[in-house]
């Protein structure tokens, strides 16, 4: 069976892998701020994908295709990146070449979200072929598979639920993008965290969290872990906006499945604070959706962590390379 490698190239970290029919036969990881430009990163993933193939009695030739998965909007076609809220220093890079002239091999790129959509589609625990993805991290991406395949739209923007407004006031916080009341702005990292800082400057109440100078979601999940009332209060209302955005994206696309993956889901199933976050996002779209939406999509965490984007992306590639 032909092997192919999904490469998911994050703010912090690069994850690499060799993919043979369902089976990981390498993996990797290297760390992004290690390579001053994309291109010297793709030269590494190349040298592990030829040691890891030797190593497990293959050849460099068996390898059939890449699949980059990357934050940001892209042009599938060229494989640039158009826009982007939190991946500067590359905008407008064509990445295509760059990975073409690396491996020498058909290449695809995909958005991280759609990449890790279409892991979870094909590898997790709730494999569908109609399933919509939510990724909570610094960006807040979507991915929206339809027929076992990611909607990638005309300008590469289908899905992008982080840039849905959620807020359309004149108080309405701005976006890494520029625009205003975006999803992201609030259930992004960075949003929860000025979230805690709000409703810390609003109430005069006791807070474990009045004590750390750096906050981080983290921090905040593990104070409301702690039974901190205003942590507590920050979970909710995250759970809030990203409940009304599943119930917009819902009416749209109608998944069968709706699943919340990245690094910001408060401790997932492992903690109450987590399955509070669930609840509540459950709760807030059943309130707001035509019933059938409100009662009938499953709304939960996503399974396969920081694979799905990687395992995606080599998916797309086969996808792309063997259509
Ligand atoms: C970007 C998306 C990306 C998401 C998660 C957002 O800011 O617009 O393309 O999927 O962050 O990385
Ligand atoms: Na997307």
């Amino acid at each position: 069976e032909p092997v192919v490698m999904g490469i998911d190239l994050g703010g912090t970290s690069v994850k690499l892998g060799l993919l043979q029919g369902e089976q990981i036969i390498a993996r990797t990881s290297i760390l992004t701020n290690e390579y001053d430009q994309p291109r010297d990163a793709f030269i590494q993933a190349r040298r592990f994908a030829e040691q890891a193939l030797t190593s497990a009695g293959y050849q460099f030739e068996q390898l059939q295709a890449v699949g980059l998965a990357m934050a940001g909007v892209i042009d599938e076609a060229t494989a640039t990146l158009m826009e982007t809220a939190n991946l500067r220093a590359w905008h407008g890079i064509g990445f295509y070449r760059e990975l073409q002239s690396v491996f020498g091999k058909p290449v695809a790129v995909i958005n991280d979200a759609n990449a890790a959509a279409l892991g979870e589609a094909c590898y997790g625990e709730h494999p569908a072929d109609s399933l919509t993805f939510l990724t909570l991290g610094t960006g807040v991406g979507g991915g929206v598979i339809v027929g076992g395949r990611p909607i990638n739209g005309e300008h590469g923007c289908g899905g992008e639920i982080g840039h849905v407004t959620i807020e359309y006031g004149s108080d309405a916080r701005r976006c890494g993008c520029g625009k205003p009341g975006h999803l992201e702005a609030y259930a992004g990292a960075g949003g929860i965290v000025r979230s805690a800082q709000e409703l810390l400057a609003e109430s005069s109440q006791e807070s474990l969290m009045r004590e750390i100078d750096d906050l981080t979601s983290e921090k905040i999940a593990d104070a409301a872990e702690a039974g901190d009332k205003i942590a507590s209060q920050v979970v909710r209302q995250t759970a809030i906006y990203l409940g009304r955005a599943i119930s917009m994206l819902a009416h749209i696309a109608d998944p069968d499945v709706v699943l919340l993956g990245g690094a910001v889901t408060f401790g997932g199933h492992a903690t109450s604070t987590g399955r509070g976050f669930l609840r509540s996002i459950r709760e807030e779209n059943a309130r707001l959706s035509l019933q059938q939406i409100g009662t009938t999509i499953e709304i939960n965490f996503a399974s396969l962590g920081n694979d799905a984007g990687m395992l995606g992306a080599a998916r797309h590639a086969s996808q792309i390379a063997f259509r």
